[in-house]
């Protein structure tokens, strides 16, 4: 039953599955994966769409020959598969150019070149038919206060959003940007660390309407932030351009596990808070599977990113649908908040002539939360 459909949207970033498990300790534990390989073994397991860096595809420095023939190879997977590309993105981390950022580098020259970098991947993706542009700035920000100055490096960051939003305008491109926020890992710490950072980022922007965010449960949890209600915020604010789904375990090293696990309780929130949005864009996984594991093992973590999402929209449709759980809504006076403060016609002067309520009595009632949590809980435990 909990088979993915393409209805479902379900998408993957290339380098989820490419990830051959080298991290700061050791080598890599799996081989490297062509993306043609990957696109068919996504297709295969359900998915319904691909996200790639540039450099997922084609290697940093290929040649345009090289760069021609394999751009061929992964469009003819694409054709073959059905697969549609949702998203792309660049790789502005990798090369040691990048040590220092690329559009906060102190480095005029790699300033430059990340722009011309990201320009020229954002005419790959607008040619195969992808709405939204990730931005991950994992390298800009800095280990030492005195090595970056933060208002300074903001503008150089304003600029290069401004100079790309000029540039898909221009090209007539059909897509937006999203940012996507991350604390810290791999600098000390990073620019736009929270998804409030980054959609305060986005008003001071020429052109804000072409930038949203793309955040990452991971990476809010990080943070120490419940990622639910950010994803909410960026919802309520037009801003939830693209998601990232995976799974982390408080606030230490960026885990990137599969979606479900880690963290189950505020997954089971994450998919909630989406259905009650309307969040209608990609569903988007962006995990590592362990490097623990073989590549059988690479496929069973993806498939499952998949499934622990349809276990847990059924589960939170469910504690929707539960007469018990609208009762205990009520109890909490949920229906209540909906409720303009001010009656129609009202002003701050009625408020000031207004009457105090009983606020001793109001005082002393509960809020029946508990009860309410408790459903859910249940919901989740699988016995209800
Ligand atoms: C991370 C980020 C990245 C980005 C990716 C797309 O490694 O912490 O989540 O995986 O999502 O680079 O921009
Ligand atoms: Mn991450
Ligand atoms: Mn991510
Ligand atoms: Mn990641």
């Amino acid at each position: 039953t909990y088979t993915p459909v393409p209805e479902d949207k379900f998408s993957f970033g290339l380098w989820t599955v490419q990830y051959p498990g080298r991290d700061p300790f050791g080598e890599p534990t799996r081989p490297a994966m062509d993306p043609v390989r990957a696109v068919e073994k996504l297709a295969e397991i359900g998915a319904y769409g691909v996200n790639f860096h540039d450099d997922d595809v084609v290697p940093f420095g290929s040649s345009d020959a090289e760069r021609e023939k394999i751009l061929d190879a992964f469009k003819k997977s694409l054709t073959d598969t059905g697969m549609v590309v949702t998203t792309a993105t660049t790789n502005l981390f990798g090369h040691p150019v990048f040590k220092d950022g690329a559009f906060t580098s102190n480095l005029r020259d790699v300033r430059r070149f990340a722009l011309k970098k990201t320009m020229r991947n954002i005419d790959l993706a607008a040619e195969l038919g992808a709405k939204v542009y990730v931005a991950w700035g994992g390298r800009e920000g800095a280990e030492s206060q005195a090595s970056k100055d933060v208002m300074v490096a903001l503008d150089r960051y304003k600029e290069a959003f401004d100079v790309l939003g000029d540039y898909v305008t221009e090209k007539g491109y059909d897509l937006r940007f999203a940012i996507e926020p991350k604390p810290n890992e791999p600098r000390g710490d990073i620019l736009l660390p929270t998804i409030g950072h980054a959609l305060a980022f986005i008003e001071r922007l020429e052109r804000p309407e072409l930038v949203g965010v793309n955040p990452e449960i991971g990476h809010e949890e990080m943070a120490g932030m419940n990622a639910a209600a950010g994803y909410a915020q960026a919802m309520w604010q037009g801003k939830l351009y693209h998601i990232d789904l995976n799974g982390q375990n408080g606030p230490k090293y960026d885990q990137d596990l599969r979606f479900g696990a880690g963290n189950v309780r505020g997954a089971f929130w994450i998919v909630d808070t989406l259905l009650a949005g309307g969040y209608d864009g990609p569903v988007h996984f962006d995990f590592k599977t362990p490097r623990t594991e073989d590549d059988n093992g690479v496929w069973v973590s993806a498939e499952a990113c998949m499934r622990n999402y349809l276990i847990l929209r059924e589960k939170a449709q469910a504690f929707r649908a539960d007469p018990e759980v609208q009762a205990a809504l009520e109890a909490s006076h949920l229906p209540e908040l909906s409720v303009p403060t001010l009656a129609e016609g009202e002003t701050w002067q009625t408020l000031v002539d207004a009457a105090d309520p009983d606020v001793e009595t109001i005082g002393a009632r509960g809020m029946a939360f508990e009860r309410l949590d408790q459903l859910a809980l249940e919901h989740l435990y699988g016995i209800r």
